[in-house]
């Protein structure tokens, strides 16, 4: 039976895919470093196996017996530019040099990739997969050279990119914050209001993933992935306020003052050592008003759809965090 390698198994997304690919009777390879932990993999029918993505040989001989690769793996916050370059492009660099190695029995190599990486739509209207990329942080540049360089290799290997819109869901940490915060009742909305972005539930997005990996029409081809109805910021909150049974009352923090967070929080990072989740890269896409993107070519090519609604994806979140003492 075909067996799949996937980096990033023990995240948030990659662990959801995973879950996906057992379900779909694949069987599954993680690659793993030494600090990972396999909370979320614990249980389940997976072989680890510790491989170091700045290490090509190392990850060339972990995938020779895979015929799928899904490169999850990335740098999602960091404090400087140097650390997107290696967690984003080299780790991306070295995976695509390992498969070459093994091009004649893989079957498809993808790349998961963010909306982050295509920019901002500049009217409102969707981007789709044929518009340019114009990146603003370095986060969605280090994911756009890293699919660029992906691309570049298309001949030789059978890739598929796939951006995903912003990802909420069971296991997430980053948009937890916006859970726990809403236990007040209030929506703290950030800079202004009206803001569009395309969100997507975590379990529709790994279905996506292992559709467009099964696809014959998604060799050489990016896809855009989110739910067909772009959410306002202050949506999401008041969502997430009336689900927990109470009434959202709006507080507007404006940008100056999340630009003194922002420095307040790097700082923090640099004494602690800990990821800041915000900081002045992340203000730079908290201050687009549109991110939106349009999931029409997923649709035609392989019958993607995101099927769980925003209100019933956030109550099913909200209730997971409860039941694992999260919240
Ligand atoms: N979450 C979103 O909203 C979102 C939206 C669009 C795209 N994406 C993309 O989806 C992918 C997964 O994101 P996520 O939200 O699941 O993030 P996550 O929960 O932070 O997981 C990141 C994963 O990458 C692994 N990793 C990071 N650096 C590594 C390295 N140097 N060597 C080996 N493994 C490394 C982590 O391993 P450890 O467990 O060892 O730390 C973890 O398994 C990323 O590529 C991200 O760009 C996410």
């Amino acid at each position: 039976m075909d067996r799949a390698f996937v980096t990033g198994a023990t995240g948030f997304v990659g662990s959801t895919l995973v879950d996906d690919l057992l379900r779909k009777g694949i069987k599954v390879k993680c690659a793993v470093r030494k600090t990972s932990s396999l909370r979320w993999l614990e249980g389940k029918d997976v072989e680890t196996d510790l491989v170091d993505l700045m290490d090509p040989d190392d990850i060339a001989r972990s995938m020779e017996d895979c015929r799928y690769v899904f490169h999850l793996a990335g740098t999602l916050f960091a404090g400087s530019e140097k650390e997107y370059i290696e967690g984003n492009i080299r780790s991306t660099a070295h995976m695509v040099e390992a498969a070459l190695r093994h091009r004649k029995s893989i079957k498809r190599f993808v790349y998961v990739s963010t909306i982050i990486a295509a920019g901002a739509s500049s009217t409102g209207k969707p981007m789709t997969e044929s518009d340019d990329c114009t990146p603003f942080s370095w986060y969605g540049k280090s994911k756009f050279e890293a699919e660029k360089y992906i691309l570049g290799f298309k001949d030789k290997l059978p890739v598929t990119i796939i951006r995903p819109g912003a990802v909420y869901g069971p296991r997430d940490y980053a948009m937890f914050a916006s859970f726990k915060l809403s236990r007040t009742g209030i929506n703290i909305i950030l800079g202004e209001r009206n803001k569009v972005g395309s969100v997507i539930h975590v379990q529709d997005l790994a279905v996506g993933i292992s559709a467009a990996a099964l696809s014959g029409k998604a060799a050489g081809e990016v896809y855009f992935m989110a739910h067909q109805k772009p959410m306002r910021q202050e949506e999401f909150g008041e969502t997430v306020i009336r689900a927990m049974g109470k009434r959202p009352f709006d507080v507007v923090i404006p940008y100056f003052l999340l630009k003194i967070a922002s420095s307040l929080s790097e700082m923090y990072s640099r004494i602690s050592g800990s990821k800041p989740i915000l900081n002045h890269q992340k203000l730079l896409e908290l201050k687009e008003p549109f991110i939106v993107c349009s999931s029409e070519k997923a649709k035609r090519d392989f019958g993607f759809e995101a099927s769980i609604p925003l209100d019933e994806g956030i109550r099913s979140t909200l209730q997971w965090y409860r039941e694992n003492n999260w919240l």
